[in-house]
């Protein structure tokens, strides 16, 4: 692992000319942030030595590094799921390279099923906590003492601060994320007992992305779009094109509160 991680932060150190202070994870149809980013410079994940590959369509595989809201960032465009098959371990890896590039926040964005009835589809949620119903721990493994603790603390995965910061401007609903395997979505029975278990939305990313995050001491903000409601919500089927669509609706609303969190950071 760690000659390796050396091996990849030196091919990317030598490209880029400024460290990234923050890093953007965009979920689904929300790639076209990366593309406002100034003076960028751009690195295809293929071209990167022991990085992995994006494999869903619509999800490009590159870091963007540049100028946001004249913040230093890197988005990685094109995000890695456990449902492709990748091992949590890949995505630990990821961002223990974005923490090596210099990267001291992180703002991830994801798509999401809305099982709290009181939320709608184009709402963007303000995640306050998670749920691992992957049951897959980055983390697994020997542990680098050089990134984290072993048993690293997870009782406050949001950057409050940051949180609070953000919603002067916006008055965003919190809520609890819950990140299943997928690629099926849930059935009825399941929204209905994760809504009993304290979940407000549903989807298969980001909890790997925090909790290793969270160990090496990345200060996050999340942020999801509830794209459609979960199964059994409302009498409809669901589609991955319902999916896009109401992500593509929102994308104005969504990249202002984006450099907004950019801004007051
Ligand atoms: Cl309903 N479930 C899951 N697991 N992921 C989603 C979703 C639902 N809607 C968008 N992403």
């Amino acid at each position: 692992m760690k000659g390796k991680l050396l091996e990849t932060v030196e091919y990317i150190s030598k490209r880029i000319s400024m460290w990234p202070e923050i890093g953007l994870i965009l979920g689904s149809g929300l790639g076209f942030m990366a593309d406002k980013i100034e003076n960028s410079i751009e690195i295809f994940y293929r071209d990167i030595p022991n990085f992995p590959r994006s494999t869903v369509p619509g999800h490009e595989g590159n870091l963007v590094f540049g100028k946001l809201a004249e913040k230093n960032v890197v988005a990685l465009k094109g995000r890695f799921h456990l449902y492709e098959g990748w091992s949590a371990e890949v995505i630990k890896f990821v961002i223990y390279v974005l923490k090596k590039l210099g990267v001291r926040k992180l703002i991830i964005t994801n798509a999401a099923g809305g099982i709290n009835k009181s939320l709608k589809p184009g709402d963007i949620v303000l995640v306050k906590d998670i749920i691992n119903f992957q049951f897959r721990n980055p983390l697994r493994g020997i542990n680098d003492g050089e990134f984290g603790p072993r048993f690293p603390d997870m009782s406050s995965i949001l950057d409050k601060d940051w949180a609070k910061r953000l919603q002067e401007y916006f008055d965003l609903p919190e809520g609890v994320y819950m990140a299943v395997l997928g690629p099926s979505y849930e059935t009825p029975a399941e929204i209905k007992a994760f809504r009993k278990l304290g979940a407000d939305l549903v989807g298969m990313s980001t909890v790997p992305e925090i909790i290793a995050a969270r160990h090496c001491r990345i200060d996050c903000l999340v942020l999801s779009c509830v794209t459609n409601m979960a199964a059994g919500v409302l009498n409809v089927p669901l589609s991955h094109k319902e999916v896009v669509e109401v992500a593509n609706r929102v994308k104005g609303k969504f990249s202002e509160i984006v450099l907004k969190a950019l801004e007051v950071f």
